[in-house]
């Protein structure tokens, strides 16, 4: 991972011939990997007979195998698809309507934990598990702020922002690179000085697949005590469930920062329960008296709470009976058909909105496999400016709202109306959440909220109506960033940032 590990390789002109080989017969689709391609693959709706496969599958081992292949899908007029840990939650990183090459980064994924500089290189086709992982196996008192599914890849999360419990103390992933390494269109590979700092922050946040292939990321570690406190706390709705989701409004995203404390709400039997969670990063003695001052309501007792370090408290529930190694592996264990949508709040959802609308959506038969999670914001995320990264979602939110909906597989699944329950469930939230526009975070991929245009050439002005929701004024940036970078918009795909002089 030193710069010199990024230099031209003699392997360069082989795997060329071998990409020369496989487009040259292009009537004669390769075959995928089967075994490999569905390790990658993280949403079912994806992963059927008719999903369009790729020419062919790089496992690049070097840089210089993603410098060959992406002058050879140039120079042979093939798309890119690039996948890290595969979770896109439209399958963008490997599903294309267009002949197309997949690169999959599952073999680039060193990490280089360097404690006494708190700062580490991990590359793209890490997971977060792994992350996590590596750094807990150094240090105690040390973490990265970022998401909390384990087999997330480091390559898209990152590119997107990346959220988890400690954001509210320290930002986003993003908000915490301080150097990368992207090869651009032309093959060249950059680092934060060469690329400059337009494209590093773009590279932040801009969401992935739109400016380059990122190798890897030097991230800042962040400190955290040995031992914190994880709690949890579920309520249905004869237990003043309803009272408590409004109340939690007023409360979370004001909160100390070192305390991160979500809702999940979902079906439970024949009810509707919240689970009250989080993290607080101190000891339940320090706990108790806090929620008792801020939320009694609640009623946190200390047989809610275990304390522990960070890593088990995110991943107790998920590994009960098994060692922390399960965070090495990059097979997500529950894989479904999955529809994901999201939502910023900036004033409080009135509670008849709790009472009414929700449960009856989680009655309805399809609502047994959904669920809302309510994210706090505040702390860390309310004093980043919003122009710092391309992620916008700062100051003056509340908190985003997470819909999903998700089956496991079934012979004849109509996954059409549970589609159709979160979209309804989504259009019946316009009036409470953010407006013009409607915000929305860019790595829950929606392509219900607009795409480009199939010819390859996309305005500003049609771009505009997805690109405005994820990224705000930052948008317009991004879009200058790509006409600069990558004129010709090499990198693309539904919902990449569009280059002005490709129309
Ligand atoms: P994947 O490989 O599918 O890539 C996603 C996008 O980035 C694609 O467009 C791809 O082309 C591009 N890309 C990938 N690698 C790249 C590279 N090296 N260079 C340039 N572009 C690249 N988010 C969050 O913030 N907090 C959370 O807790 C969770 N939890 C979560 C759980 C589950 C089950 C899912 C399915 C998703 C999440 N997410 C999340 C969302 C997650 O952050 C988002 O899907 C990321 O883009 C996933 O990154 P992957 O590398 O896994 O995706």
């Amino acid at each position: 991972m030193k710069p010199s590990h990024y230099n031209y390789h003699p392997t360069f002109p082989l795997v060329f011939a071998i990409l020369l080989a496989f487009s040259a017969a292009s009537t004669a689709v390769a075959q995928p990997h089967d075994q490999f391609l569905q390790s990658s693959i993280r949403i079912l709706r994806f992963d059927t007979e008719t999903t369009p496969k790729p020419l062919v599958i790089v496992t690049p081992l070097l840089a210089s195998h993603i410098q060959a292949t992406i002058l050879c899908s140039k120079r042979h007029g093939l798309q890119i698809r690039i996948r890290s840990g595969g979770h896109d939650s439209e399958g963008l990183s490997y599903v294309s309507q267009v002949p197309f090459v997949l690169v999959d980064l599952v073999n680039l994924r060193s990490i280089d934990v360097d404690v006494e500089s708190r700062v580490a290189w991990v590359q793209s086709g890490a997971t977060v598990g792994e992350l996590y992982y590596r750094i807990y196996e150094k240090t105690r008192t040390l973490a990265f702020p970022a998401g909390s599914c384990p087999t997330i890849g480091i390559g898209g999360h990152l590119s997107g922002g990346g959220y988890g419990v400690f954001h509210r103390k320290y930002g986003l992933a993003a908000d915490n690179v301080i150097d990368a390494h992207v090869i651009d269109a032309n093959g060249r590979i950059l680092d934060r000085k060469s690329m400059g700092e337009d494209l590093f922050w773009a590279i932040r946040g801009g969401g992935g697949g739109s400016f380059g292939i990122v190798l890897d990321w030097k991230i800042k570690l962040v400190p955290v005590p040995p031992t914190v406190t994880g709690f949890s706390v579920t309520k249905t709705l004869e237990q003043n469930a309803t009272q408590l989701i409004h109340q939690w409004q007023y409360i979370a995203h004001r909160l100390p920062k070192d305390l991160f404390f979500l809702v999940t709400i979902s079906r439970a039997n024949e009810t509707v329960q919240a689970t009250f969670s989080g993290l607080y990063l101190s000891l339940v003695d320090e706990l108790i008296p806090l929620m008792e001052t801020r939320f009694p309501e609640l009623g946190l007792t200390k047989q809610d709470c275990t304390e522990t370090s960070w890593i088990l408290v995110m991943y107790m529930s998920q590994f009960p009976n098994n060692t922390l190694e399960s965070l090495l592996n990059r097979t997500a264990a529950n894989k479904t058909w999955f529809k994901i949508k999201s939502d910023y709040v900036k004033e409080p959802i009135p509670e008849s909105v709790f009472a009414e609308i929700w449960p009856r959506y989680f009655n309805e038969d399809e609502g047994r496999y959904g669920s809302i999670v309510l994210v706090p914001y505040g702390g860390e995320m309310e004093e980043i400016p919003e122009t710092q990264t391309p992620f916008p979602h700062r100051a003056g939110n509340m908190y985003k709202i997470i819909y999903t909906i998700g089956r496991e597989e079934e012979e004849n699944l109509d996954f059409q109306r549970y589609l159709s329950w979160i979209r309804r469930f989504y259009e019946d939230m316009t009036p409470y959440v953010s407006k013009s526009p409607r915000e929305a975070y860019v790595n829950y991929r929606d392509l219900d909220l607009g795409m480009n245009n199939g010819s390859g050439i996309t305005s500003y002005a049609e771009a505009s109506i997805w690109g405005l929701k994820y990224f705000k004024n930052n948008f317009r940036r991004l879009v200058q960033v790509k006409t600069l970078v990558d004129p010709q918009n090499f990198f693309k795909h539904e919902q990449s940032i569009p280059s002005l002089s490709s129309w």
